[in-house]
């Protein structure tokens, strides 16, 4: 092992030990071969030096404990806790099919009755409240069907998660989710072929798509009730921090706070969301691409509250360990993003682990995450599990 300083290092140097944000959160894992972004992100950080393995040498990252060492406890759920996700399942999908209901009356009707956009969000909001856990999991449910108005309560789940951690309160939290469960409404004025096809877009086809704010900023005001706050930000969801973003190039404060904090949670989720003209990124790619950009795109705020709820580990994503065995994660350790609480699936050979096997990698130190895998790779009923 050998300490380099951020400024004399190279891509393809691996790294030995995790390096941290002074918050806790991760900047890099153990075991990371780097690029040149990550030493741009060091140098964001004001990291000035890690510790590397030498790169002539075999030397391997420091071995992670053994499972067999710790200390493992088979628990069954509680049933209130299953009670709670098989409700939170079921919402979830009659969440969908509410916000397939707006999208539907407001492209044939004059007037949305705004009651289905404020009851949804509100439920919305105590489930997050009772456990944004169970919530966050659900996210997890990526398809290709209904896949506007899936991405939509997502991204309404991701919104008020990170709001939650803001401090908002529960009426704020109503007008973010209305937000994010209607920020892409004026999609319905965009031609379903330019939407759904697969291949590139001409220039004029994204100019047309970049439309939709706007579209949605007229029919919020003139179908609805719903309010200006809901308005902007629905206007304003693709707006950047640095102008770079549109439909106006704003930049900083003179975005609605909502407005970023849909952004955000929009971004994230079509990253991690399978689409016709790619495969997904898995959520710990979209979250580190993120964290990548994020001085310049996102609201520090908003990116913290989303780093420490959200996690780079997400609830219901599948990591491996450095021993071997794969799990899936179960809850995120708030302010210690990279180590979460998880429970085990499979051993070291790939076999179903028989029972609940939950370990809290904030207590046993000595296990580490290897990397995060995909669990389209695996036969794992994500939902059942965690
Ligand atoms: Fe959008």
């Amino acid at each position: 092992m050998i300490k380099v300083l951020v400024k004399n290092l190279e891509a393809g140097m691996r790294i030995s030990r995790p390096v941290h944000k002074p918050s806790g959160g991760v900047i890099l894992d153990a075991g990371a071969v780097i690029n040149n972004d990550d030493i741009e992100r060091l140098k964001i950080y004001g990291v000035e030096a890690v510790y590397t393995i030498r790169p002539e040498t075999t030397e391997k990252p420091p071995v992670s404990g053994k499972l067999s060492a710790v200390k493992m406890k088979n628990i069954a759920p509680a049933q209130k806790y299953v009670r709670f996700k098989m409700e939170s399942f079921k919402a979830h999908q009659e969440n969908i099919d509410s916000v397939r209901e707006i999208f539907k009356k407001l492209s044939v009707s004059e007037n949305l009755d705004d009651s289905l956009a404020k009851d949804t969000s509100r439920l919305m909001v105590e489930h997050i409240i009772k456990n944004e856990n169970v919530m966050i999991g659900l996210t997890n449910l990526k398809t290709f069907d209904n896949y506007l108005y899936a991405h939509s309560v997502n991204v309404a789940v991701l919104s008020l998660v990170i709001g939650k951690a803001m401090g908002l309160t529960n009426q704020q939290l109503e007008t973010l989710g209305v937000s994010a469960l209607l920020h892409d409404i004026g999609m319905l004025n965009v031609s379903r072929n330019i939407l759904e096809k697969p291949g590139r877009l001409t220039q004029s086809e994204s100019l047309e798509i970049q439309k939709h704010p706007t579209y949605g900023y007229n029919l919020i005001l003139e179908k609805t009730k719903l309010g200006k706050d809901v308005a902007y930000s629905v206007y304003q969801h693709h707006e950047r921090l640095d102008g770079s973003g549109y439909p106006n190039g704003l930049t900083g404060n003179f975005i609605n706070l909502y407005a970023k904090i849909v952004g955000l949670a929009d971004t994230y989720e079509a990253m991690s969301s399978p689409r016709v003209y790619r495969e997904m990124y898995m959520s710990y790619s979209a979250m580190r691409h993120i964290i990548a950009n994020a001085t310049r795109l996102f609201d520090s705020n908003v990116l913290n509250a989303f780093i420490s709820a959200v996690a780079l580990y997400p609830v219901g994503s599948l990591v491996k360990l450095l021993s071997g065995e794969v799990a899936i994660v179960i809850k995120a350790n708030k302010r210690f993003p990279v180590r979460p609480i998880i429970k085990i699936l499979m051993d070291e050979k790939g076999e179903k682990v028989d029972g609940t096997v939950i370990v809290d990698l904030l207590k046993n130190s000595d296990i580490v995450i290897k990397e995060p895998v995909d669990p389209n790779k695996f036969d794992i009923n994500v939902i059942k599990e965690f």
